[in-house]
């Protein structure tokens, strides 16, 4: 715990840092890579390149600053962090080096006012972030070693099977290299995935959700050719580049956006990509819960979307699947290829007849997100019954 005067000069500085926090941690990345650059193996450098990372790192050490002196209310915000920082494997040797990039950046950032004991008030208050993140990524890490398949860092997997799902996302089913079983994991868990991209100058790393069942021998992934500009440096190389037989390093499946068992009925809205964590929830739920469910896939049209043989396969007097077109094919007959035209609206929900007293778990771009979120408070979803993951930093959703 950082002493009385730590916390009144940490409380103190916290505008200040909140007003320049951008700057601060684009210094701060700055400074990292350029005395580590083997750090851009691990940090999504298109995150770094819009400004999302800095933007979720600098709210973060706000929000700490702002709870100094009550850090149980920092809980679910530590263990997210945590979830994703295990992904990557990140070590707690890193720690030290972070602490010492950002206490410069920070330094430069309060420029004059930046006295020695405001400097060391936030050194002390770093330390005990970092312990408190040390300690919980530790207990992740030993945990997971005790699993069905579980192991630390990261381990070679092989492409057992390549399968095109529609004409933008390709799955590809990975069993370990060397025969063992492979990890357990909770529906709606991710892991993270290391390639040498060729003409690239450093190894990439990316989260991937299962889009499968946990009991299968093999985990499924599920990639989105991201054809944007840039074109996604990942995506395209998966899709072209990696084939049955190839070798991917992946770490253990992380994540707290998992399906949980409850009295209520399951509700899953998928936007695009945001199919795959959702499809392998749906399918625990369908084998594990008594309770009502729907799922409600979002996309453009038949073109791109995926998974939905497989939804409609699961269907039965108890669970229901829906699919929302907002911009469907001429050959994309409403009523027969999908249901509902446009987007997500509570007229929807009511047609399908969802209860607001649902569990809802939603996952897409993020438009898609800030959209459903809108819908759902609108139809008086309670808050705790709303379950979202984004597919890169946790930004705040505005409503639309
Ligand atoms: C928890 C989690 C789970 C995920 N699960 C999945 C999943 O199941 N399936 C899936 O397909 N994806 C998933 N993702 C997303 C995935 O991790 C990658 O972000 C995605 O595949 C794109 O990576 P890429 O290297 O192809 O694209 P990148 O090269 O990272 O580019 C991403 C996008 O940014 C644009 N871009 C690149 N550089 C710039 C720039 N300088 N300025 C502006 N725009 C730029 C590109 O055009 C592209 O549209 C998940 C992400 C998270 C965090
Ligand atoms: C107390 C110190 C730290 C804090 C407060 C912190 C905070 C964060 C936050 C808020 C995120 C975003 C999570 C999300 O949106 O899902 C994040 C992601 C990340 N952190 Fe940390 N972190 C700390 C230490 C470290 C260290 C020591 C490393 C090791 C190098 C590290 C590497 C990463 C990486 C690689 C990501 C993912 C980045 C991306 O997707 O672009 N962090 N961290």
């Amino acid at each position: 715990m950082a002493s009385k005067r730590t916390i009144e000069i940490v409380k103190a500085t916290a505008p200040v840092l909140q007003e320049h926090g951008e700057a601060i941690t684009k210094v701060f990345y700055t400074l990292l890579f350029e005395k580590h650059p083997e750090l851009r193996d691990v940090f999504n450098m298109t995150h770094q390149q819009k400004g999302s990372q800095q933007k979720v790192l600098a709210n973060a050490i706000f929000q700490y600053a702002v709870h100094i002196d009550k850090l149980e209310m920092m809980g679910p915000a530590v263990e997210s962090i945590a979830q994703k920082h295990t992904s990557l494997s990140i070590s707690k040797e890193a720690y030290p080096i972070v602490g010492e990039n950002l206490l410069l950046a920070i330094k430069e950032g309060l420029g004059a006012a930046a006295t020695d004991e405001i400097i060391d008030a936030w050194a002390e208050a770093y330390g005990d972030l970092a312990a408190i993140f040390v300690s919980r990524e530790e207990e992740i890490y030993t945990e997971r070693e005790q699993y069905r398949g579980g192991f630390r860092g990261t381990k070679a997997f092989v492409v057992a099977q390549k399968v095109v799902e529609s004409s933008v996302i390709t799955s590809f089913y990975l069993k370990r290299a060397d025969g063992t079983p492979v990890p357990q994991f909770l529906p709606g868990q991710y892991v993270a995935l290391t390639v040498s991209v060729p003409g690239t100058t450093h190894q990439h790393t990316r989260n991937y959700s299962m889009s499968d069942s946990s009991d299968r021998d093999y985990l499924r992934i599920s990639v989105k050719r991201e054809t944007g500009y840039p074109e996604g440096v990942v995506s395209n190389y998966l899709h072209d580049e990696i084939h049955e037989g190839d070798v991917l390093e992946l770490g253990m499946p992380s994540g707290e956006f998992v399906w949980q068992t409850t009295e209520n009925p399951s509700v899953f809205i998928s936007g695009g990509i945001g199919v795959t964590p959702l499809l392998s929830m749906y399918k625990e739920a369908v084998a594990k819960s008594t309770k009502p469910i729907v799922f409600i896939q979002c996309a453009l049209n038949s073109d791109v979307c995926a998974f939905a043989d497989e939804i409609e396969a699961l269907t039965n007097h108890r669970v229901q699947a829906a699919k929302v077109y907002s911009l469907p094919l001429s050959e994309d007959v409403l009523g027969e290829h999908y249901d509902f035209k446009g987007y997500l609206t509570e007229d929807v929900l009511e047609s399908l007849g969802v209860a607001a007293m649902s569990d809802f778990y939603f996952c897409g771009p993020t438009p898609f997100m800030a959209n459903t979120l809108a819908v759902l408070e609108a139809y008086g979803v309670a808050e705790s019954q709303i379950n979202y993951e984004f597919f890169g930093p946790q930004e705040e959703l505005e409503l639309v």
